[in-house]
């Protein structure tokens, strides 16, 4: 089958905001009254606010009412928007711009699919957003990853099959839902976790078209 679209995850594959997300979360566990490590972050990856403030509350051994649960994540929320306001075209992961170039000299359309909200606001402050023909972030999505609906939603706004689809993750969930959905799938990252993905790298510095056009014979 050819290859006639890419779907991109944004962070840990276009960008780096696990850091950001990471002491936002973290201030927020020390308000709180506990710590929260890196470590304790790692479980965060992929998943949605709301979903990443109910690890967070089970790694401080807390429960919540809704509101107040809501309260918080828009706190941290704010937070973190505070930081990616002020994110540089120079925090682009390396390797990343270049691809994206690449693959549109070869005709091959590209979007992205992504779980969170802040996604525009991070493509405009990277100057990026001219470079996709499609944008499925958390603000159109009803179902998280591993659920396929944020990649299914891309090939659908890009016309294309998912059959004729690479999807580009860094989390194991987003590895899941791209299968799930009958996509290629490139994991971004260790095998360790990702190891459900055609192919694995450490990131889009070592991907080409040519290897993209491999993944398919
Ligand atoms: C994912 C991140 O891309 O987006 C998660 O990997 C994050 O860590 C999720 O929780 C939701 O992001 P946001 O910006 O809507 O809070
Ligand atoms: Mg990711």
């Amino acid at each position: 089958m050819e290859i006639k679209a890419c779907l991109f995850d944004l962070d840990g594959v276009i960008v780096d905001t696990a850091k950001y997300h990471f002491i936002a979360w973290r201030d927020l566990a020390a308000k709180l009254g506990f710590e929260f490590t890196e470590q304790d972050n790692e479980r965060l990856k992929g998943v949605s606010r709301m979903a990443s403030l109910d690890i967070l509350l089970e790694v401080g051994g807390i429960q919540l009412d809704d509101t107040t649960k809501h309260r918080l994540a828009e706190e941290k929320n704010r937070n973190y928007v505070a930081y990616i306001e002020k994110m540089m075209p120079d925090e682009i992961l390396p390797g990343a711009e270049a691809f994206l170039k690449e693959l549109k000299s070869h005709g091959i359309k590209i979007a992205l699919g992504s779980a969170s909200k802040n996604a525009m606001t991070i493509l405009e402050r990277l100057h990026l957003t001219q470079l996709f023909d499609a944008i499925i972030d958390g603000t159109k999505v009803s179902e998280a990853k591993p659920n396929p609906e944020v990649f299914l939603k891309g090939a659908e706004a890009l016309g294309v099959k998912p059959s004729e689809c690479v999807v580009f993750e860094d989390a194991e969930a987003g590895v899941e839902a791209a299968l799930a959905g009958g996509m290629l799938c490139v994991g971004i990252g260790s095998p360790v976790n990702l190891g459900k993905a055609n192919l694995v790298v450490c990131g889009l510095n070592e991907m080409s078209f040519d290897k993209l056009r491999k993944l398919s014979v």
